[in-house]
């Protein structure tokens, strides 16, 4: 009889987190790249040591029930942790672990891409180009704004709000500031200065939510933010969608309390092509793409798989949040 701890993996997941679980582990898999529906979840888990999961999946007392008292581990292939129940986790001294650090430059890099797609209007261009719309040279048509001596305001100056502040700094912002839980002593690498949330939302031209969600952050951006945000202002979501109430950023896009949003995260998702956020020009919806790149997802794979194997070498995992 094998002696191999069991490892349930509930995606198809690149292969750089397998080959390093394989050697030492028992591992099966939910077999495919769609989520994996919560009652083979809770049937799947039973007697596993370690559980490898995404953020779709609800990791709640049931499923850490079903488990049983083998499980040391869960090592979650994201970020965000919001998906697993950390008291209960505490409560049995299971090990949760995420992958920090490894999609900073991917998120980054999408959250500025994000902020000049939707400040210079170009899925706008690119949809009047596609219908015909184009004539010839207009000077009034669809005009957007640079980010040459603006004010960016980040929420959540951590790895990625850093990142994300240190691309903008080529681009000629007069101002960066941020609001966090506490001053971060990096902010001032990249000449930021620590606001309120009043202050940030009020100064800002470019609003970039890069933060976690959690009791403090949900809805933070809601009808009392918009009505103090500029009516020029732009606000980028790469964060978590429910630091965003989406009916109020719906009525402040339509009634032009500000003027235009990229989300890339939503509440819920997938955001049904039906709700309103996706029709209206001034919103650009993209479908949680921000870590979406081969170099981040090998790299999230490879450190689920070695925060794994860390807590069963008890040993310190790299991500560890509890
Ligand atoms: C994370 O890692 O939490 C990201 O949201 C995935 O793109």
């Amino acid at each position: 009889m094998s002696s191999a701890r069991k490892v349930y993996v509930t995606r198809l997941v690149p292969q750089t987190g397998i080959d390093i679980l394989k050697p030492e582990c028992d591992l099966s898999f939910w077999e495919s790249d769609e989520a994996i529906p919560q009652d083979e979840l809770l049937k799947n888990v039973k007697g596993i040591d370690g559980l490898f999961c995404m953020l779709t999946d609800n990791i709640n007392k049931d499923v850490i029930d079903a488990a049983g008292p083998n499980l040391k581990v869960i090592a979650t292939m994201s970020v965000g942790y919001e998906h697993i129940d950390l008291v209960e986790c505490k409560k049995r001294g299971i090990v949760v672990a995420n992958t920090p650090n490894v999609s900073t430059d991917s998120v980054a890099e999408l959250t500025v891409s994000l902020l000049l797609l939707t400040s210079r209007r170009l899925l706008e261009g690119v949809r009047a180009v596609k219908n015909g719309e184009w004539g010839l040279w207009k000077p009034m048509w669809l005009l957007g704004t640079e980010l040459t001596q603006r004010t960016v305001g980040i929420l959540g100056l951590g790895r990625i709000g850093y990142g994300v502040a240190r691309r903008l700094r080529p681009f000629g912002v007069r101002k960066i500031i941020y609001h966090d839980v506490v001053c971060v002593s990096y902010a001032s690498d990249i000449g930021a200065d620590f606001v309120s949330f009043d202050e940030l939302v009020k100064q800002s031209d470019f609003i970039c939510i890069c933060c976690n969600l959690t009791a403090q952050t949900r809805h933070k951006f809601n009808k009392d933010a918009f009505k103090m945000m500029k009516k020029s202002a732009i606000l980028i979501n790469s964060g978590r969608g429910g630091v965003v109430n989406h009916d109020d950023l719906h009525e402040a896009l339509v009634n032009g309390e500000i003027t235009a949003a990229g989300i890339d995260v939503t509440e819920p998702e997938p955001l049904p092509a039906s709700h309103p956020l996706v029709s209206i020009p001034n919103c650009i919806v993209l479908p949680h793409m921000g870590s979406n790149t081969w170099e981040s997802r090998n790299s999230m794979s490879s450190t689920a798989a070695k925060n794994i194997l860390a807590v069963f070498h008890k040993e310190k995992p790299m991500g560890e949040v509890n």
